[in-house]
């Protein structure tokens, strides 16, 4: 069988997920080992139906000290994916918008980033050209690679009480559950799309919800943004919905954590 779809960053998080929704339709996934995609593609790749682009520069703090590193990252590397002339899926989020708002972000409000990585991702968006599907999602969070689940079943399992950011609200992702909305996505008409979990909650909420989970016995302390310091500013509120009709519904963040720790074995 030839493969339908190409995975970029194939060694992430979304990419792991999205290789093995679309694993009955043949996969070439491609780590960063495989195609950088800060350099045009590689001679030789398949013909296939779909390019789903799931490599980015993803550290957001990083980003703030090179800003050229995530600009090639995000916006060369989304261009050179759209080079590929075939029908194309790309990733964007939440960090577009400044968080101002009290109520869901949705795909005709005015984003406004506020950090590198944010700009890079909203550039991104352009690169991908008109008829790509632009999934803006949020928090993600699966069973491999480092992500906020892993991180706190790691530091509940060390310590006692942990400081975790209380005044930043979003809508925490779990990628096996993104991934299948992908797959309903490319039925629909391309453009920019809202896809992110039901329900929202700060992360020290989130953090609280992993421990009950998983079981373990580790306090949240509930500090500030300002507190925790990090250099890239986030938005303190940054839900997405959808506004477009037949926008793929995905569970909601704790249906998707429970998933995820039965992944992990948890
Ligand atoms: N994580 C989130 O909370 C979040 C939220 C909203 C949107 N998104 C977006 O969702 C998408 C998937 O993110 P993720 O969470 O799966 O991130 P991830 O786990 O960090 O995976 C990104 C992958 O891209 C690879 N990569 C980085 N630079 C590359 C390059 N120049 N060429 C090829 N591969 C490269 C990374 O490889 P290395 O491991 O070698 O660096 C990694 O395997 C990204 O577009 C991200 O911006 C993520």
């Amino acid at each position: 069988m030839s493969p339908r779809v190409l995975v970029t960053g194939a060694g992430g998080q979304l990419g792991v997920a999205l290789q093995e929704e679309f694993a009955a339709d043949g996969v070439v996934a491609l780590t960063r080992a495989e195609w950088d995609v800060t350099q045009p593609p590689p001679a030789g790749l398949p013909a296939v139906d779909f390019v789903l682009h799931a490599a980015a520069w993803t550290d957001v703090d990083g980003a703030e000290a090179d800003p050229q590193g995530a600009a090639a990252g995000n916006v060369g590397g989304t261009q050179h994916a759209a080079e590929l002339g075939v029908p194309l899926v790309t990733f964007s989020s939440d960090y577009v918008f400044d968080g101002r708002k009290r109520e869901p972000y949705v795909e005709s409000d005015a984003p406004n980033p506020q950090s590198v990585y944010g700009r890079t991702k909203l550039q991104s968006e352009a690169a991908a050209g008109d008829d790509a599907w632009i999934v803006r999602t949020a928090w993600l969070f699966g069973w491999t690679s480092t992500n906020f689940v892993r991180t706190m079943l790691r530091l509940g399992g060390e310590r006692d009480e942990i400081s975790v950011v209380a005044d930043q609200r979003g809508s925490p992702t779990y990628v096996g559950h993104l991934a299948a909305a992908v797959r309903e996505l490319v039925e629909l008409p391309p453009g920019v799309w809202h896809i992110a979990a039901d329900g929202d909650c700060t992360w020290a909420d989130f953090a609280e919800a992993i421990f009950e989970e998983a079981g373990i016995d580790c306090r949240v302390l509930r500090i500030t943004t300002e507190e925790f310091g990090r250099p890239a500013p986030r938005p303190a509120y940054s839900v997405l919905r959808s506004e477009r009709p037949g926008a793929p519904q995905l569970p909601h963040w704790r249906e998707g954590l429970r998933a995820c720790l039965d992944r992990l074995g948890v």
